[in-house]
């Protein structure tokens, strides 16, 4: 075996490559081999590499952000006030970390969506493969990121993220049974108060980026031991193949720096919103969730019927019913396709036709509730962006 101090950016051959990358722990990360369609930029797009970039540099001005924020209902506001104007780039830092988690919603969305249109999840059969599970774990990571996104919503303790969360947790009581229990779960009790936001602190910077680490080493331990990405099963033809080192360490340090110039520059020109101090007393008008809920508000709002003076409330049918649905549909979708594996990688194959409208019916249908979501004003009315709201007073 070749020793050398450092990893060369141009060894000598391929044995040098593969001795170097099984002498160092950064890159035996990386396969010693990868065939060339693995590393190309598309179909893939790098785009589940750039959800795991965004979450790394979630981490990177996280900890920053950690040293300054105080999880107290006293004073959370104010440190994230000093954040935003006294501590040197601080307002940088936490715009970074709000663009990030953002964008790491909307991409992680389009890497599930790429999945499923090239069929990833099916099993191409050249040999033991179990790439449902991956789709499951994918799954669990989607689930993961929306929760890495909501806890954080509510730390800046302003009017904006209290109602936010009061609205979400309204929607979340709701589920028959188990629904209260998991509100005093998430929030310990009725209330949103200092227990409800250690609890989001906790799940925000401890259980849920750990759990999100974890779940990630063992979805791309499973790409990797299904063969590198999913295509048909043609045989593998020798030009495919080729050493993973330099190529692919070179394509995620420029997908990586891409992804880091994006959220800086972002972050440069869009401020971070901090509305008024949270005041448990004082309901704004309208009151909404998080944008990458707001289809599902849309639903609750539009499916709440009024008989008489009943009301039956949509946030059951609405908010839980029909989401909970939606999850366990995706999740088991991979045992209902039942296409051949010849489509694996194919874009728009006839014999998949059918469940790809059906997949692009409702991905149509949350983007179009989100936008109404979106433009929703005062008293639930509709205002475009550049109307004025009304002066509606708010409800106490
Ligand atoms: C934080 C969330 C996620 C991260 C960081 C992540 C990361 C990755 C990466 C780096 C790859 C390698 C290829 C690529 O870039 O496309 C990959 C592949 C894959 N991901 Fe994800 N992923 C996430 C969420 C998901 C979700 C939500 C799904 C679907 C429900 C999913 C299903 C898959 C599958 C099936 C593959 C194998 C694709 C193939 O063989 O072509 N992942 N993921």
């Amino acid at each position: 075996m070749t020793r050398r101090r450092f990893w060369s950016l141009r060894p000598a051959s391929t044995g040098e490559a593969t001795d170097a990358i099984l002498a160092n722990l950064l890159l035996h990360w990386f396969p010693a081999r990868m065939r060339l369609t693995s590393i190309a930029w598309t179909p893939s797009f790098w785009l589940g590499t750039v959800t795991w970039v965004l979450f790394v540099l979630l981490l990177l001005s996280g900890l920053p952000l950690m040293v300054f924020y105080v999880p107290s209902t006293r004073e959370a506001y104010q440190s994230i006030k000093d954040i935003e104007h006294v501590v040197s780039f601080g307002w940088w830092i936490r715009a970074a970390h709000r663009i990030a988690a953002h964008l790491m919603v909307i991409v992680v969305s389009l890497h599930l969506v790429r999945v499923f249109l090239t069929g990833a999840y099916k099993n191409a059969g050249q040999r033991e493969q179990h790439r449902e599970w991956n789709w499951v774990i994918g799954v669990a990571m989607l689930v993961g990121t929306l929760l890495l996104s909501f806890t954080g919503y509510l730390l800046p303790w302003d009017q904006l993220a209290f109602w936010a969360v009061t609205v979400s947790m309204n929607i979340v009581s709701s589920t028959l049974l188990v629904g209260p229990a998991i509100r005093d779960a998430l929030i310990g009790g009725r209330e949103i108060g200092q227990t409800a936001l250690m609890r989001f602190y906790l799940l925000h910077i401890v259980v849920v980026p750990i759990a999100m680490a974890v779940l990630f080493a063992y979805h791309m331990w499973r790409v990797r031991k299904d063969g590198g990405l999913a295509r048909g099963d043609a045989p593998q033809d020798a030009a495919e193949v080729v050493v993973a080192i330099p190529a692919v360490a070179r394509r995620v340090t420029v997908v990586a720096l891409l992804t880091w110039l994006v959220v800086t520059v972002l972050a440069l020109v869009i401020p971070s919103p901090l509305e008024e101090a949270a005041n448990a007393l004082v309901t704004p008008n309208p009151a909404k969730a998080p944008w990458y809920f707001l289809w599902l508000q849309e639903i609750v709002a539009d499916t709440t019927v009024r008989i008489g003076s009943v009301a039956v409330n949509g946030a059951f049918i609405g908010g839980v019913v029909l989401p909970m649905a939606l999850l366990v549909l995706l999740t088991l979708w991979p045992w209902l396709d039942r296409s051949p594996a010849a489509t694996v990688g194919a874009t728009l194959p006839r014999e998949r036709r059918t469940q790809v409208l059906v997949f692009i019916a409702i991905a149509a249908i949350v983007i179009v509730l989100t936008g109404v979501g979106l433009l929703r004003g005062p008293s639930w009315q509709f205002y475009w962006p550049w109307q004025p709201w009304a002066n509606v007073p708010t409800r106490f």
